[in-house]
């Protein structure tokens, strides 16, 4: 039986998530709908925050992540903290003599260029894996998508548009590891311009006008203020795809000739559907596997090198930025 740590025990983690209720969007209810992960240890700076997740949960409270690796010995940590903690809690615990076997990041999983090198050179040197909460690679339904454009029935991309919000690298990285991830291709950011402030200091909302393969994208940006959007909408020679509300939506047209013989759009049910159906819980689902078998191909695409190449093209966009 296995055991999973939280460090960091907000939003994400589950604090406010209704335990009770099946459908699950956090780490602590995944790691307890999971039958292989037997107990949970719970680390907050705000012990009244472990406390208060601990109780939904039913985990352990440990005051500090170093008293929960020496008594508590997890096989997985997740870290939820805030963005700018994720690389120094990630190397302090791989550092430590009692690392955990794999550890589940929140994105983005660094801010800096030493802090992805460094993380680097520790998951080489060491025992602990790492692999990132790219939501979206965990879902069935997106990983179909990868599938649909690898084929040929869409053909190639002729562009893309995409609707965002909330800071060019906290919710940028989502939409810029989704492409990379659906098209396995980087994508090259040519033109930024400003937008508008984020809730995150240093990282303002940002128009970016890019290409992937040779097609062009643009990411524009969407003031908070109003409202919160994540709008993908992919133009392909055959057909397109359009993912709304966030990825929960999708769907799937394909090209068709019509009875006046003009070419059309018509959407396929069968591709078509919902999308990020708990990915949580596929991710811990895989987390478990990997902690069984020791299987490290089942992380590939999951790792710190796919999340290193999604950090890279934001610190692009951040360099054309302030140019
Ligand atoms: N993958 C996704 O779709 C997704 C969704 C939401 C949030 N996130 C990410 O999850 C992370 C957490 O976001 P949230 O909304 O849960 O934030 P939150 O503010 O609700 O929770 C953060 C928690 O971390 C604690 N904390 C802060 N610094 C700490 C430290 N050094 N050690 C221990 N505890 C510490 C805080 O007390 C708080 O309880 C962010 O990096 C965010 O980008 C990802």
């Amino acid at each position: 039986m296995l055991k999973a740590g939280v460090i960091g025990c907000g939003f994400i983690a589950g604090r406010h998530e209704d335990f009770a209720m099946l459908e699950t969007y956090s780490h602590a209810k995944a790691y307890r709908r999971n039958p292989a992960i037997e107990r949970l240890a719970l680390v907050d700076r705000s012990r009244a925050h472990a406390e208060a997740l601990a109780v939904k949960a039913n985990g352990n409270v440990f005051d500090t992540a170093e008293e929960m690796l020496v008594q508590f010995e997890p096989d997985v940590v997740s870290i939820c903290t805030p963005d700018d903690d994720h690389a120094r809690t990630l190397a302090a615990l791989m550092m430590h003599p009692k690392a955990p076997r794999l550890i589940f990041c929140e994105k983005p999983v660094c801010r800096r260029h030493d802090e992805l090198a460094q993380l680097c050179d520790l998951e080489r040197r060491g025992r602990t894996r790492v692999i990132v909460n790219h939501t979206r690679r965990f879902d069935p339904a997106h990983q179909a998508l990868k599938t649909l454009i690898n084929g040929s029935s869409l053909g190639a991309l002729i562009h893309g548009h995409i609707d965002y919000y909330g800071g060019w690298r906290h919710l940028g990285v989502h939409v810029v590891d989704l492409l990379q991830f659906l098209f396995s291709k980087p994508f090259e950011p040519h033109e930024v311009a400003y937008c508008c402030p984020s809730r995150y200091a240093d990282d303002p909302t940002l128009h970016v006008l890019g290409t992937i393969g040779g097609a062009k994208l643009r990411m524009t940006g969407f003031p908070e203020k109003y409202f919160q959007i994540l709008d993908i909408s992919l133009l392909f020679e055959r057909g397109q795809i359009r993912l709304t509300d966030f990825g929960q939506t999708i769907e799937v047209l394909r090209q068709t000739v019509n009875a006046a013989a003009e070419r059309v759009l018509v959407r396929d049910a069968v591709a078509s559907g919902r999308g990020l159906r708990e990915p949580i819980v596929h991710a811990v689902a895989l987390i478990t596997r990997y902690l069984e078998t020791g299987d490290g191909a089942l992380l590939e695409s999951y790792g710190l090198a796919e999340a290193g190449r999604t950090m890279e093209t934001l610190w692009k966009g951040d360099a054309l930025h302030a140019a």
